[in-house]
């Protein structure tokens, strides 16, 4: 039973949003045209440009003291309403960079120019993570000019999430006064469909390298060179393969020497989130699953660490045939890891193992990229229980708290610096295709994030008393 006051707080909720979600959704196109591409500096004015823009979104709906705060990088967008200093206050991050648009041909319209199919925004970033942390600004402005704002609230929008977020970790460290809050909200994850919410209670970590193989000083003739020659593309593709063995666990000695054990009792609970095996395979064309023997497709993708090689190149790839053998072969590899690994320990027992495997007929070079560790969040903290609540209300149904194979690095780095957990009430869905063609947001959900936020404002304070 919903009590009547909360209906009436809803009553006001939608009827703004009724009222405003044309508007709500023009802005967020104007946002989804400007190419914000963190990784390749040709779009640098793009990202700029963006960042100005949210601040000014900002500076419209109200909120004060709004900045762009420099950093080596790319500016975090900083602004706060502080309504009274005996409230609770709310940190609101997000990231309104975005990653880039490749393969184009596979998207069935312009990234950069969204347009709405099937009740469905598509553009580069509609949900990962324009879409969903401007749900927190309109949410805001809702909350203002209804005079029904019960928090003080802070935001802190980067536009160096895709890239590693290297900059913000400095800035948190410099930036402890400013950023002083009760409970961190975040929309950059997702529930498990529209009919079943879910909270996010755990990320996972990541190390991300990068490997060159390198073989003969230069390109070679493949007939007059093969066969006594080592090709730095076969060495390559075989030590990476030895990366697995046969029941697809990882072979770097000690991988998993820190991994949390989940009891039987955690693994039972969890396997109670629904999930269809069938359909799994059938939205990804797919024959079968994949992955390390002894545990669960969820399991698999969520509480246990993985490798994966997410490109590989060299040699001579244009048209028609060429007979060479590279001097180079490159790979760039990630490792997603679970709470207690460490991404720099990770790292280098990667770096060790790759350069001891190395046969003495190639050189190896392994290049660290950016890095992170796992989170998890309790199921019993003030903020889990807001947004729990807050969720039933809008969705009708208690959500399930879920733990997900994506990583937001910056989380546990909010953690150990702040002393403040993350709440990952995020409402974006598998299927978006977020880094994908078609990336797409739900305007259901959109929208519902809009009303739930509310929401989680008004039970944060009342569960903080
Ligand atoms: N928002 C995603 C992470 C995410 C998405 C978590 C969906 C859970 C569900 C974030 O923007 C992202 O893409 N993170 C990167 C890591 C980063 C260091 C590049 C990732 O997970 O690959
Ligand atoms: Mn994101
Ligand atoms: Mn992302």
């Amino acid at each position: 039973m919903i009590n009547y006051l909360t209906l009436k707080l809803m009553e006001i909720i939608k009827k703004y949003v009724e009222g405003n979600k044309n508007r709500f959704i023009m802005e967020l196109f104007e946002l989804l045209r400007i190419p914000s591409i963190s990784a390749d500096k040709k779009y640098k004015n793009d990202v700029l440009k963006t960042a100005n823009l949210v601040k000014a979104h900002l500076d419209k709906i109200g909120i004060q003291n709004t900045e762009l705060c420099e950093t080596q990088g790319y500016p975090i967008v900083y602004g706060e309403k502080i309504i009274d200093k005996s409230l609770p206050t709310v940190l609101i991050y997000g990231h309104y960079d975005v990653q880039p648009p490749d393969p184009l041909e596979l998207w069935s319209s312009n990234p950069f120019e969204p347009e709405i199919r099937n009740e469905k925004i598509y553009a580069r970033g509609a949900c990962d993570d324009k879409g969903q942390f401007f749900m927190h600004l309109k949410a805001v402005e809702l909350m203002l000019k209804n005079n029904i704002l019960s928090c003080n609230v802070k935001f802190m929008i980067e536009g160096e999430e895709e890239v590693g977020s290297e900059n913000l970790e400095p800035f948190v460290k410099n930036n402890k006064e400013k950023l002083k809050a009760d409970v961190i909200l975040i929309s950059d994850t997702g529930i498990i469909s529209n009919e079943t919410p879910s909270i996010t209670t755990g990320l996972r970590g990541l190390s991300y390298l990068e490997v060159e193989v390198t073989g003969p000083n230069r390109d070679l003739h493949s007939g007059l060179y093969g066969g006594s020659v080592a090709n730095p593309i076969n060495i390559l593709t075989k030590m990476i393969a030895s990366l697995h063995d046969e029941k697809n666990r990882i072979t770097i000695p000690n991988f998993y020497e820190d991994v949390e054990i989940i009891s039987k009792d955690e693994r039972k609970e969890m396997a109670k989130a629904p999930f269809n095996i069938e359909n799994y395979k059938k939205e990804l064309n797919i024959d079968d699953v994949h992955g390390e023997e002894g545990y669960s497709t969820m399991e698999r993708n969520s509480i246990r660490p993985t490798l994966d090689v997410n490109g590989i190149w060299g040699g001579y790839i244009g048209e028609g045939a060429k007979t060479v053998i590279a001097s180079k072969a490159f790979a760039k590899i990630s490792m997603r890891l679970v709470p207690n690994q460490k991404s720099e320990k990770i790292t280098k027992l990667f770096s060790d193992h790759f350069n001891k495997i190395a046969p003495k007929c190639v050189k190896v070079k392994v290049t660290p990229h950016h890095g992170g560790e796992a989170y998890v969040s309790p199921t019993d903290s003030i903020g889990y229980n807001a947004a729990k609540l807050a969720m039933k209300d809008t969705f009708g149904k208690t959500p399930i708290p879920v733990r997900t194979g994506g990583s937001i690095p910056i989380v546990a780095l909010f953690e150990k610096e702040l002393g403040l957990k993350s709440i990952l009430m995020g409402f974006g869905l598998d299927s978006d295709a977020i880094h994908s063609p078609d990336e797409h947001y739900g305007v259901f959900n959109f929208l519902k994030g809009i009303e739930t936020i509310p929401l989680f404002f008004k039970y944060f304070k009342e569960l903080k008393n």
